[in-house]
């Protein structure tokens, strides 16, 4: 039938059927074997009543029931059953729906019922079960829905498709989905959520590895936040369809959504933290650089490959074993060939500050002589199909079955698993594959069957969460097996929440410029989408780059929270002296620059930690009433105090630069430029743009061959004076214990201050952890007077200079409360 019909035809069936979109509509006509047959989805009509039991409030229509929860004083989530009988209120994402609430009301109107937090009124019209949210101080219309929300009945698998569309303003931009390719605004695309082994992904390529169903928009220079808290495979449109819509629906499951306020990005993003957590502190070293390639054997080339930073002088704290330190590539189990003694190995490299790391996978091989196959055979810990059977499928070592890592019970085996490496010294622990991927079908096929905490489901349900259980897994048993000491795992797939487990990687990037402007997009976008420890494959795991391709992603590497350099394979070496002069001085530079920015970079993954802030932030996050800005994807600041201008471009010597409100320093010029200006800066290949705020402290340790090489004997503070007062911090504790969740740890605040004649610094100090540095030595960059006298706390400074980049040089103790540096 479908070659009868012309587009225009197609065009006038799709616009007939009820509540069908044109593009599925033609997808259907376009599929000769799909019967074309109207699709009823039916909708919510009009409220019949309300009923309140604590925070919620149960509407209804006379036969489906939606639950509106006053969650917090800024987040209200919706919950709708389409025949008045809602599933298990269980979620792998959100541990703990009720947050504090001060105060919450009921209003009726002739037209509508309102709930009203202290910030948020969530309204519910009568006549037609519209749901909008506004802010109280503004009045304004955060978002409201376009249509009433509404489902389809799946006939196969039984429940429904689920739906919701909501109004998309004429100015309003999108962020977040957190693993998505392409431009960082999602105005005008649809996506998908699937997890998928995506090799060598493309620009604008969908879906990727991980699903984080969670965004952000912004109008009217105001920002609130969706999350639509469905595993099921689920959909976004931004605009595509009808330009003054915005859509997410899902495949199964409910239609369960958190509506977060604003209005500030920020304050979505940390509210959106509170539902989902944060990522814990990472143990130091982790933040160091860390050097993997598919795969590092044997042993006497790990050896070499770990000396050769050494001898190089470039400082590195890991080594990564891809699969082939495996047994056939079975986890658990080492290559005796390749590896006859790793424990020995292991002490070896850890004696020149070297950490190992290596690679588990889901897929278990089937072979009735391999403990771990017989283990979780005789537990019943695998995944079956409907009917029974085992799933299997290929993976690296042939045929392969796969525990089922959303029932508890496999979940605490497989974590106990770790024992053996873990007591022969491997520091960290990477799973990969875990979308789950399978060579040939791509995943497992819906019928698999999960216990999902004891609510089971298919795998249409648990597809989404497999990969976030599996580190989930890995990540409680290494706390039980280490003791006090953090682990530190990585992981390919995830879902939101994720980051209470694990760092994420984005994959199988490609060695292309391309690449390179994709991986700075996506680490962004996955810090606001709070998934804040991320980090590309530095050098593109397949390709080849060239020496100044690799230096320009070490460069973007030294600012990405997790800074790894992968490779595939079949490509040539490369390790960061691979491509000769002048990249191998300059890959050490930003190496080093790693290194001495650890206190800083330490800290602001604690400010994530504790408060929920995001370690990258885009310009859009920056100012987000500038909608320039909103277009504006290749600048971000690290923290709130390093604003990163990475060079994307092939032969590029300068870049233009958007510098946001306030003044900046060029941090290797020392230039005074003034915000809310493009400028084009130099950047030669030995320059990444980089600036730092005006009155920030930038603190700065000695430059170390890996992170613990040496103790701190002094701490650099760099003092960016400013004709303002402007509040920094540093975080400093035991760097890899859980010390710090009983105080052991210490918040330095500075607060810097100037006035044209003279400058004040003042430090507040709280916490229990004694560093092991006495003295901090001052470099005050852009004083702008003639300085005469030096107070720190009331005694007078005689000792200090300026240097040859006319920085002011002197030293105090490190306890002091304030410091007073007078002109002329
Ligand atoms: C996958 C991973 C890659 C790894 C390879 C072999 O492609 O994404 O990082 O090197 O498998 O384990």
């Amino acid at each position: 039938m479908a070659e009868d019909i012309n587009n225009d035809e197609k065009q006038i069936i799709a616009e007939t059927i009820v509540g069908e979109t044109t593009e599925e509509v033609v997808q259907h006509l376009n599929n000769p074997v799909t019967d074309l047959k109207p699709i009823v989805k039916q909708y919510l009509t009009e409220v019949k009543g309300v009923k309140k039991e604590g925070n919620k409030f149960y509407f209804s229509d006379g036969n489906a029931r939606v639950e509106v929860r006053v969650v917090s004083d800024e987040i209200i989530r919706v919950r709708l059953a389409p025949h008045g009988v809602f599933l298990d209120d269980f979620s792998y994402a959100v541990p703990v729906v009720d947050q504090r609430v001060t105060t919450f009301r009921l209003e009726e109107t002739e037209t509508h019922y309102a709930i009203s937090t202290s910030t948020v009124t969530c309204k519910v019209s009568k006549a037609d079960f519209l749901v909008s949210f506004a802010d109280n101080t503004t009045g304004m219309v955060m978002s409201e829905d376009a249509s009433p929300m509404h489902w389809e009945e799946n006939v196969e698998f039984g429940g429904y498709y689920v739906f919701a569309t909501k109004d998309c303003k004429s100015e309003e931009n999108f962020f977040g989905l957190g693993d998505k390719s392409g431009n960082m605004n999602l105005r005008g695309r649809k996506f998908q959520n699937w997890n998928t082994d995506a090799y060598s992904f493309g620009w604008d390529q969908d879906p990727l590895y991980r699903t984080i169903p969670f965004y952000i928009g912004i109008h009217e220079s105001a920002s609130y936040g969706i999350f639509f808290d469905n595993t099921f495979r689920s959909y976004f449109d931004f605009g595509r369809e009808n330009n003054d819509k915005t859509s997410f629906w899902a495949d199964g499951g409910e239609l369960q959504y958190y509506y977060i306020h604003g209005p500030h990005m920020m304050d979505v993003v940390k509210r959106y933290q509170t539902l989902t957590g944060t990522h814990k502190l990472p143990p130091k070293w982790a933040l160091g650089y860390h050097q993997c390639r598919w795969s590092y054997y044997p042993e006497s080339r790990v050896r070499e490959v770990a000396e050769g930073f050494r001898s190089n002088q470039i400082p590195c704290d890991a080594i990564y074993l891809d699969i082939d330190y495996m047994d056939g590539y079975r986890c658990f189990t080492w290559n005796k060939k390749y590896f006859p003694d790793p424990k020995k190995m292991i002490k070896d490299l850890l004696n020149i500050g070297m950490k190992t790391v290596v690679m588990i996978d889901p897929g278990i091989k089937v072979d009735d002589n391999y403990w771990v196959f017989k283990e979780g055979k005789e537990k019943n810990f695998f995944c079956r199909r409907s009917d029974d059977y085992f799933m299997e499928g290929h993976v690296w070592p042939g045929r392969c079955q796969f525990p089922d890592f959303t029932n508890p019970a496999v979940r605490e085996w497989f974590g106990g698993l770790y024992k053996e490496l873990v007591e022969l010294g491997v520091a960290g622990f990477w799973n990969d594959m875990n979308e789950p991927a399978v060579f040939g079908a791509g995943t497992f096929p819906n019928d698999v069957r999960h216990n999902y905490e004891g609510y089971r489901g298919s795998h249409r349900k648990a597809h989404n969460v497999y990969g976030m259980q599996m580190v989930r897994s890995t990540y409680d048993g290494l706390k039980k097996l280490m003791r006090n000491k953090r682990p530190f795992t990585i992981t390919r797939a995830g879902y939101s929440g994720m980051q209470r487990y694990a760092c994420v990687w984005t994959g199988d990037n490609v060695a292309t410029w391309e690449h390179l402007k994709l991986g700075n997009i996506q680490c962004q976008r996955m810090s606001i989408s709070g998934v804040p420890f991320c980090g590309t494959d530095i050098g593109g795991f397949s390709g080849e780059p060239d020496g100044e391709l690799f230096t320009r992603w070490i460069q973007l590497g030294t600012f990405s929270p997790f800074m790894r350099a992968h490779s595939a394979g079949d490509t040539s070496v490369r390790e960061p002296w691979s491509f000769g002069e002048p990249f191998t001085s300059i890959n050490r530079k930003f190496i080093e620059l790693r290194y001495r920015l650890m206190p800083y970079i330490y800290s602001v993954f604690w400010e994530h930690h504790r408060y929920g802030f995001p370690i990258l932030r885009p310009l859009a996050m920056l100012e987000q009433e500038n909608i320039s800005n909103h277009f504006r994807q290749d600048e971000f600041t690290f923290g709130d105090k390093i604003l990163v201008c990475p060079v994307l471009e092939q032969g590029a010597t300068s870049r233009t630069v958007y510098l946001p409100k306030g003044q900046w320093y060029n941090f290797w010029t020392h230039e005074l430029l003034n915000g809310e200006n493009e400028y084009n800066i130099e950047a030669k290949l030995e320059d990444m743009p980089l600036f730092v705020r005006a009155g920030s402290v930038v603190p700065e340790y000695p430059v170390m061959q890996y992170v613990g090489e040496k103790p701190i004997d002094e701490l650099w503070l760099n003092v960016y004076y400013a004709d303002y007062e402007v509040n920094s911090f540093l975080f400093e504790d035991h760097g890899d214990t859980f010390a710090y969740e009983q105080d052991i740890y210490l918040e330095k605040k500075f607060s810097v201050r100037g006035d044209g004649k003279n400058l004040f610094i003042e430090q507040t100090i709280e916490g229990l952890y004694t560093p092991t540095y006495e003295l901090y030595d001052y470099n005050v960059i852009g004083v702008p007077f003639k300085v005469s006298k030096i107070y720190v706390d009331d005694k007078e400074v005689t000792d200090f200079s300026f240097d040859d980049k006319k920085r002011l040089r002197f030293k105090s103790n490190k306890n002091f409360m304030n410091i007073k540096i007078f002109g002329v």
